[in-house]
């Protein structure tokens, strides 16, 4: 495997290469607001919100966060519930809490300065080899390989690598092809610059290539291949789980929300009440409202048919959600999971896009 791919780099002239693609990048770069320095905190929050979110979306989201946390240790005192609402609607909250997590200890052990070597920045929660490399690089200058998806695709492309980048393994395959490809005197621009690419030429479909700085050097291109490139196997099946949901209300305007498990799926996120329905049972409402019943209160009670139905879709499975309106008594015994709150109470806590949809679509049917 790895004979196969030192061959094709014997292919490339690596210092021309290195070239052609850093001037590309210092002379077609977008200005995007985490490039405005080398602030290793700033960095990594990009990184790590640019995980599974477009740059477009996560522009908005980056300068809010460091509105509201300009430095590591603002960010390392801020309250988690604060933290999550800066971060809602970007989903994979994971991303987050790890990065909380992390930016405490680096404030505790290191005193606040982000490490610049590989050994302990990687040790740190949600600091996986891309991250690693991604910092290293861009905010230190060190020639460390940052592999994402978008990266596997442009290599794959240019050093015509026919392995599965859908497979775990095969991420190390391109990590040690960019050990030798890398700049040693500007890595921060090298691998800025192979994202960049990956991001508005080397496209998933219809790349760009009468537009490429590195065409020349791509093997893809040359055999005219770049459109079966990469190679990335299906992943499993999409799961569909039916949900009913409900949007409850006390007589004096209070709505009852509950706290997700610390675990899993949207941990700690808040989220209206909800029931995953048993399709060859019976209707969804009244699995829920016998749920609801059951669980929180005799007297709730649903009204008449959903407000709304949306799909919301997960990398792994797809929410179905029949959302109904609702009353309840307001005697039900609160919890540190379980409030009835006011309309304005509710903007202090962060929920689900999928929950955002539900409440819009209320307030649209009120
Ligand atoms: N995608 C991942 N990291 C990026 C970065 N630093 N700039 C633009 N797009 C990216």
């Amino acid at each position: 495997m790895t004979k196969i791919f030192l061959k094709n780099l014997e292919n490339v002239n690596i210092s021309q290469f290195q070239r052609d693609l850093i001037d590309w990048f210092q002379r077609e770069q977008r200005i995007l607001p985490w490039r405005e320095n080398k602030d290793p905190y700033r960095v990594w929050v990009s990184e790590i919100m640019l995980q599974q979110t477009r740059v477009d979306t996560v522009i908005p989201y980056f300068n809010n966060f460091m509105a509201k946390f300009p430095t590591l240790n603002a960010l390392a005192e801020a309250e988690e519930e604060q933290v999550l609402k800066a971060w809602e609607g970007l989903g994979y909250y994971s991303r987050v809490r790890n990065l909380h997590k992390a930016v405490k200890e680096v404030k505790e052990t290191y005193a606040g300065i982000v490490p610049d070597n590989a050994k302990e920045i990687s040790k740190l929660k949600g600091v996986g080899p891309y991250t690693t490399g991604a910092v290293l690089s861009i905010a230190y200058g060190v020639p460390e390989p940052a592999v994402d998806g978008n990266v596997m695709r442009v290599l794959s492309r240019i050093l015509s690598i026919w392995e599965d980048i859908a497979k775990p393994a095969t991420r190390k395959i391109f990590e040690e092809a960019v050990r030798e490809l890398i700049a040693k005197d500007n890595p921060s621009d090298f691998n800025q610059a192979l994202m960049e690419l990956g991001a508005i030429i080397c496209t998933p479909t219809s790349p760009s290539c009468l537009l490429c700085p590195v065409r020349e050097h791509c093997q893809a291109f040359h055999e005219g291949v770049q459109a079966e490139l990469p190679v990335k196997t299906k992943n499993k099946k999409n799961k569909k789980v039916q949900l009913a949901s409900a949007v409850l209300r006390t007589v004096d305007g209070k709505y009852l929300i509950r706290k997700r498990p610390s675990e899993g799926l949207l941990a700690n996120l808040w989220e209206f009440p909800y029931f995953e329905i048993d399709s060859n049972y019976t209707s969804a409402k009244r699995q829920l409202n016998d749920y609801l019943q059951k669980e929180y209160s005799e007297d709730a009670k649903l009204e008449n048919g959903a407000f709304a139905k949306l799909d919301h879709v997960f990398s792994h499975l797809t929410w179905n959600i029949e959302v109904y309106a609702g009353e309840v008594g307001g005697d039900i015994p609160q919890s540190e999971t379980l409030k009835l709150v006011t309309e304005e109470e509710m903007q202090k806590y962060t929920f689900p896009v999928s929950n955002q949809k539900m409440w819009k679509h209320y307030k649209e049917k009120e």
